[in-house]
């Protein structure tokens, strides 16, 4: 791994969880990277891991108390907000996320959360229940929309078994988080057309939840959108990926990947984040609707008769963007048409105020949803026509990026 964080500054905050035990390998990682780690902990914190433990692995002392019990000297939350370069909250009880959002410092970890610049970290670790309540959702989401790092168990994870929903993400996993984060941050690439300039791409499905086991969603693999982030990166962009649950794994220092589960989530996400882009490309296939009453427990089956579900519409996130938009913003959607494809996508573009529309016809072989070649047209709002050949995905992704590179020149 070499010395990738050199020089870096991480506060970790643990919170009283049982998973608090995996933070001592989280605290290894970041050693072994070249980072310097300062521990805070709460209280409940202490009842799970002595601070003897982990202030043997960071050489520091672990801070915990508003005063320093040996000379009464203070502890300044507001220094090691200035000293950080990220703030890492794992394992983050359901209890210390609901403090953050509501601003309860009657501890030191929240009082140097409220006074961080750096970006924060957050790994959930609680019961299922405790992580499905609304209360802890809302939470979360509230979070997101602050553009908190919200480190959860991959897909992957959760499919093998090794983890559930509401465990804490492996702490392989939370290190790769931020080290990402960090090295894309310092790094600025000298070359590539889109130098300077910040995309956002969503990818892959969202998720509406129906009840504590089901779920509606789509095929969608997010494998278009992760080729596009690479591409984006390749060419110098910094990437604000947001995706849906995929199993995809992606690792470009450019890139900074926001997972989110539901459309809404990814609205609040891509909300934050456009003010501050050059473009958007919106790959997700965003479920149309979502169950008009998600309810916490497994709805039972009906003996009898049929089960009817009420379902409202979800945000259209290209338009909310297109509405937003300015004159120097370009956005870029697609369209996966079945018949009339040209005059259909057009009307798109149109209604959602795009740039471009990358049609890709389900008529053709090899195109759409989960295979790894497309056949796409790219059309623009002036009336420009651009017919592709079919191609892997990885080339249809650096055709897209051509087109949006050289729309910068114009
Ligand atoms: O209207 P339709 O879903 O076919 O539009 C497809 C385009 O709009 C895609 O770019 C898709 O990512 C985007 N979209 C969205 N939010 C939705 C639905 C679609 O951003 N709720």
């Amino acid at each position: 791994m070499g010395q990738v964080l050199a020089n870096k500054h991480i506060v970790l905050g643990i919170t009283g969880s049982i998973a608090a035990y995996k933070s001592c390998q989280l605290i290894r990682l970041f050693v072994k990277a070249g980072a310097e780690v300062q521990v805070v902990i709460t209280p409940a914190g202490r009842e799970f891991i002595t601070p003897i433990t982990l202030s043997a692995l960071t050489h520091k002392p672990v801070i915990s108390e508003f005063f320093s019990q040996r000379d009464g000297s203070w502890n300044s939350h507001v220094d090691l907000g200035l000293w950080a370069d990220a703030m890492v909250i794992a394992p983050a009880t359901a209890s210390t996320i609901g403090k953050m959002v509501h601003g309860v410092a009657d501890n030191m970890l929240i009082t140097t959360y409220l006074s961080m610049k750096a970006p924060v970290f957050l790994a959930p670790a609680m019961d299922l229940d405790m992580y499905r309540h609304p209360s802890t959702r809302q939470n979360l989401q509230t979070l997101r929309a602050w553009n908190t790092n919200i480190v959860e168990p991959e897909c992957g994870e959760l499919a093998s078994g090794l983890v559930g929903k509401g465990r804490m993400a492996e702490p392989e996993h939370i290190f790769a988080a931020v080290r990402d984060s960090l090295v894309a941050e310092g790094s600025s690439p000298t070359a590539g057309p889109l130098k300077d300039k910040t995309v956002i791409v969503t990818a892959g499905p969202t998720r509406e939840s129906i009840d504590a086991v089901r779920y509606i969603s789509n095929y969608s693999s997010g494998k278009m959108g992760f080729a596009l982030a690479e591409s984006l990166a390749k060419a110098g962009a910094h990437v604000e990926l947001v995706a849906g649950p995929v199993a995809l794994q992606l690792n470009h220092p450019l890139i900074r990947r926001h997972d989110v589960v539901t459309a809404d989530e990814m609205l609040a996400v891509c909300l934050n984040l456009f003010p501050k882009a050059d473009a958007a490309i919106l790959c997700a296939a965003v479920a149309d609707y979502k169950a008009a009453h998600a309810v916490a427990h497994k709805i039972k089956r009906e003996e009898t008769g049929a089960f009817s579900l009420q379902l409202v519409p979800n945000p259209d996130i290209a338009k909310a963007l297109g509405q937003l938009k300015s004159p120097a913003q370009r956005l870029i959607g697609f369209a996966l048409e079945t018949d009339n494809e040209e005059a259909n996508a057009l009307a798109k573009l149109e209604r959602k105020h795009m740039d471009y529309i990358v049609l890709n016809s389900l008529r053709d072989a090899g195109s759409g949803f989960g295979v790894d070649t497309n056949k796409v047209t790219i059309l623009s709002a002036t009336g420009q026509k651009y017919h592709f050949p079919l191609k892997n995905k990885t080339e249809v992704a650096d055709d897209i990026v051509e087109v949006l590179a050289t729309s910068f020149g114009e």
